[in-house]
């Protein structure tokens, strides 16, 4: 029995992924939340693929770790620059310096992500899971467009995720003052908000040689909502913690998104690790998406 069409994502989970054997040596990767989960394994992968690295991270410590391991393991260059993602100037001040430190950047893949059971807000006043996974991924992709568009043909990847089909997204009230938090659905929020973006980058960048397109890197055991309290971490651990897979996939995923020839060209799509599918109906509406783009400008100051 086939599944109906917003369901397809059940299926399209258990279908064969894609791989490619194409290196990268030579390019320059920028990747964000390189520290853990799938942005650790998607940095080994791209190391092993030949590919230089800037490993965009809050926790420089970690950064120093992952950093010392691929060049050892891989002999790669691997750069680190700091930057906590609910500060949006700390954005600013990583795509500044790597404006100044890389003439040319052929992928950019953005990573970093949070989930929280509780409702936080950031310095700016911004709900800080709408900061990170959203606004900051934005910000720094539009500040480094001109450098990608200038060093095409060049890739930009969001990681997002089928948590997109929580929903969540009310324009009118992002910071959630009106509505009882919920986990699920701001992440949820952050990451329609994300897809809605895509979909408008795609447009403007036809042409130019840059391709942008999303994914959801597979239901993986990760560190994400660890920061969340005991009864979470409980329930993640150990309630689903056993139907998760290892992030290894969601590298080779990655991998496959950025260095597969038959990539090339592809843009503005949504893969579900590397199928392409159709995301929630809401997460198309381009009406919508238009919205979004002018708040997320107005709110990272762009506009
Ligand atoms: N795991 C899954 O099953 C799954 C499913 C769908 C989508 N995703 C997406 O995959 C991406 C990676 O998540 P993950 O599962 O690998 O989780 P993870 O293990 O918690 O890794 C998240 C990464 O993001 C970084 N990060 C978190 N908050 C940040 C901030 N304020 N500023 C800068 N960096 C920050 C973390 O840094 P620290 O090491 O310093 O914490 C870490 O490097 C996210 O976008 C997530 O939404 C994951």
């Amino acid at each position: 029995m086939k599944l109906p069409e917003e369901l397809q994502f059940i299926e399209n989970a258990r279908l064969p992924q894609k791989n490619t054997l194409a290196r990268m040596d030579g390019k320059l990767c920028v990747l964000t939340g390189a520290t853990s989960g799938v942005g650790y394994h998607a940095a080994r992968r791209l190391a092993q693929g030949g590919a230089s690295l800037v490993l965009v991270c809050r926790n420089v410590y970690k950064a120093a770790q992952v950093q010392a391991e691929l060049q050892h393991t891989f002999g790669r260059q691997v750069d680190v620059l700091q930057a906590d993602f609910s500060q949006l100037d700390e954005v600013r001040s990583a795509a500044a310096s790597l404006l100044a430190s890389y003439s040319h950047i052929d992928v950019l893949i953005n990573n970093a992500g949070l989930h929280n059971t509780h409702r936080t807000l950031t310095k700016e006043g911004f709900e800080t899971v709408f900061c990170v996974n959203h606004l900051a991924s934005f910000l720094l992709t539009r500040l480094l467009l001109d450098r990608m568009i200038a060093s095409a043909p060049s890739r930009i990847l969001q990681v997002n995720s089928q948590g997109h089909r929580f929903g969540g997204l009310d324009l009118t009230d992002l910071n959630w003052k009106r509505r009882r938090y919920r986990g699920l659905q701001g992440y949820g929020a952050s990451k329609v908000a994300q897809l809605l973006t895509v979909w408008e980058l795609a447009e403007r960048l036809r042409g130019t040689g840059v391709t942008i397109n999303a994914m959801h890197p597979g239901e993986v055991r990760t560190n994400i909502g660890m920061n969340n309290g005991p009864l979470y971490r409980f329930y993640k651990r150990y309630l689903i913690g056993w139907m998760l897979k290892d992030p290894v996939i969601s590298g080779e995923a990655i991998y496959y998104l950025v260095a597969a020839p038959e990539m090339a060209e592809v843009s503005g799509r949504f893969f579900n690790l590397t199928i392409n599918e159709k995301p929630a109906a809401f997460a198309l509406d381009r009406e919508l998406g238009k919205r979004v783009w002018m708040i997320s400008e107005q709110a990272t100051r762009l506009a």
